[in-house]
């Protein structure tokens, strides 16, 4: 059994900080990729409240692939530039969404979701993976948040390439 829990009363930026150290600890020694992605975003659920989406797509012959996530079925394949994750994959920039519905292209795969924040993963200079939160709460996500991530998103970036 893995004891993992956020401690009551952190800050987001110390929340990401214990969200990382558990994500390095629980993929240490693994090396089959999606077993890796699925339990970071099971405690990436665990760790950040207020979500209603969270997981993995991956690059997969120059598109996205729904992989490991929890949270309602998902559309399963995005071509790069579209959407939110799409365009984070294409550009390998982060896309931090207050609003989805001000999204140009926003791909709607939970009704519920009002905000959004993608995160890709590099490894070897290469988009290998975007991470996907949303959230059902309008401006959920902070530069904190992207920030946090982001770092999350490096330490892991070696076990689910
Ligand atoms: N909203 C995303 C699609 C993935 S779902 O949110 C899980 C997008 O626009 O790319």
């Amino acid at each position: 059994m893995y004891a993992f829990s956020p401690d009551a009363d952190l800050s987001p930026r110390e929340r990401h900080a214990e969200l990382r150290v558990a994500a390095l600890a629980i993929t240490d020694g693994e090396a089959d990729s999606i077993a890796n992605m699925a339990n970071v975003a099971a405690l990436i659920w665990q760790y950040l409240p207020g979500l209603n989406w969270a997981g993995f797509y991956r690059m997969v012959d120059g598109e996205l692939v729904l992989g490991p996530f929890i949270g309602k079925p998902a559309c399963i394949r995005i071509p790069l530039g579209r959407g939110v994750c799409g365009t984070a994959a294409a550009s390998g920039e982060t896309q931090l969404v207050a609003d989805v519905h001000a999204f140009p292209g926003h791909i709607a795969c939970d009704a519920d979701s009002r905000s959004e924040l993608v995160v890709p993963v590099l490894h070897d200079g290469q988009v290998i993976a975007v991470i996907d939160l949303d959230s059902p709460e309008p401006a959920r996500f902070t530069p904190d948040d992207a920030e946090g991530l982001e770092a999350l998103a490096q330490a892991i970036a070696a076990r689910i390439g």
